[in-house]
């Protein structure tokens, strides 16, 4: 019997309440007495009271119910808070938390430019407390099957290339709740930072470290959008294109357009010396189970059925320490993580620092096609190159 993590939960909007929350209960099932929620805050105070009462179907007490987190931090009885809150809201949020002592899970891509997510892993550092990325996609069997087939199994022999293209026929809906994201200052980026930070994540967990980086980041389409009266900018990229390149010798380029077009196209190919890995799907968050593995023997393998010889595999301690209680849901298994970092003292799989190394991969991007030339990832983490984020960093006094 442990003591129960009392938990805070500090933005109840999109991902928090049809992810996180659910990822929560699903832990309450299995292990009801790991955490308790007990308090949740929005500044839409509704949603942090809907965010209550799912809490109740759970079996445990209402969480105390705040439109302000200054006040909940004031309020204590708190251990741990999952942040997800607008990017520029990450770090003052992020950091007030930390020096209150309270570990801090805060979704990707952690700071709003690489000056602030150094500051939160600087605040983590000084007060001891965790501070973890919430991370779903490497979770998820499609990708950790990926990684065993690749890095264990050697199926696609040595790792070569990688070419990750989507062309999506985005409309923008004007009404949509998080319109924050349309503004550079508040979102840091578009979808090279935003799901982004997922591809990136990814990339470094099936690569390793990457070296360096050159892109190109445009907006083609209008970059206003009519909202009853008013018309909105939008300030993120539709289109751009990065060649990457990885320290183990691994390249690729992973090109998107996210606007209105005639034709769309996914595709997901990752090349080896033996073998090539085939996802016809979403290049931000897979490889999934579908993804198909052919091996210059003319052998073919369904990412799936390699799923099942993972898993038979495994140890029990490995499947407990990978999908622990048999989750296999990322969202559900990325507070997992976090919550037993917390309970067993030990850095979560994706710290601070780890959060840092895949967000520097999406401001790299930015600052390569902002020098116009190939950028190093540590120059920009050292903010040798810092050309696109310094407007934000002044904005928000983190230069
Ligand atoms: N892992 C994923 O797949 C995934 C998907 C979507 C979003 N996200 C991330 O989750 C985070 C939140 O995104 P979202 O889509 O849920 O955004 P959202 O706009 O739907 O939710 C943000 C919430 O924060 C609240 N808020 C804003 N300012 C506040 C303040 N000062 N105090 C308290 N509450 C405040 C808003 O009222 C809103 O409910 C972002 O970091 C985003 O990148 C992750």
């Amino acid at each position: 019997m442990t003591t129960p993590i009392r938990l805070a939960l500090i933005g109840c909007g999109g991902i928090a309440t049809n992810k996180h929350v659910t990822g929560y209960g699903l832990i309450k099932e299995q292990q009801p007495d790991l955490f308790n929620l007990v308090a949740v805050c929005d500044a839409a105070t509704e949603r942090a009271e809907a965010v209550a009462d799912r809490a109740v179907a759970w079996g445990q007490e209402r969480p105390r119910v705040y439109g302000d987190f200054e006040q909940l931090l004031r309020d204590g009885g708190v251990d741990a808070a999952d942040i997800c809150l607008p990017h520029f809201l990450h770090r003052p949020v992020g950091i007030a938390c930390l020096e209150a002592g309270v570990h801090v899970q805060i979704e990707k891509p952690v700071g709003v430019t690489i000056k602030a997510t150094r500051q939160l892993i600087e605040a983590s550092k000084r007060s001891g407390a965790i501070l973890a990325t919430a991370e779903q996609i490497r979770r998820m069997p499609g990708p950790r099957t990926a990684h065993w087939a690749i890095h264990e199994k050697g199926m696609l022999g040595t790792p070569q290339v990688f070419f990750v293209q989507r062309a999506n026929n985005r409309k923008v809906d004007p009404n949509m709740p998080w319109a924050w994201r349309f503004d550079r200052f508040l979102s840091g980026g578009g979808p090279v930072l935003d799901s982004g930070a997922h591809f990136c994540d990814t990339m470094r967990y099936l690569w390793g470290d990457c070296d360096s980086v050159y892109g190109s980041v445009r907006r083609l389409s209008e970059g206003t959008f009519v909202k009853g009266d008013e018309r909105v900018p939008d300030m993120r990229e539709d289109t751009f294109t990065a060649l990457l390149n990885f320290k183990s010798g691994v390249t690729g380029t992973w090109t998107v357009i996210n606007r209105p077009v005639a034709d769309t196209f996914n595709t997901v190919m990752y090349y080896g010396s033996e073998g090539a890995l085939n996802d016809p799907g979403d290049p931000f968050h897979g490889p999934r189970l579908t993804a198909t593995l052919k091996r210059l023997d003319g052998s073919e393998h369904k990412l799936g059925d390699l799923y099942q010889q993972y898993l038979a595999a495994m140890s029990t301690d490995e499947r407990e320490r990978v999908f622990p209680y048999g989750l296999t849901d990322g969202f559900a298994l990325e507070v997992c993580d976090f919550l037993h970092s917390i309970r067993d003292r030990r850095p979560p799989e994706i710290d601070g620092e780890q959060g840092l190394q895949a967000k520097a991969i999406a401001c790299a991007i930015y600052e390569a096609a902002a020098a116009n030339q190939v950028v190093r990832v540590q120059d920009v983490i050292d903010g040798t190159y810092d050309a696109y984020q310094r407007p934000i960093d002044e904005r928000w006094g983190t230069n």
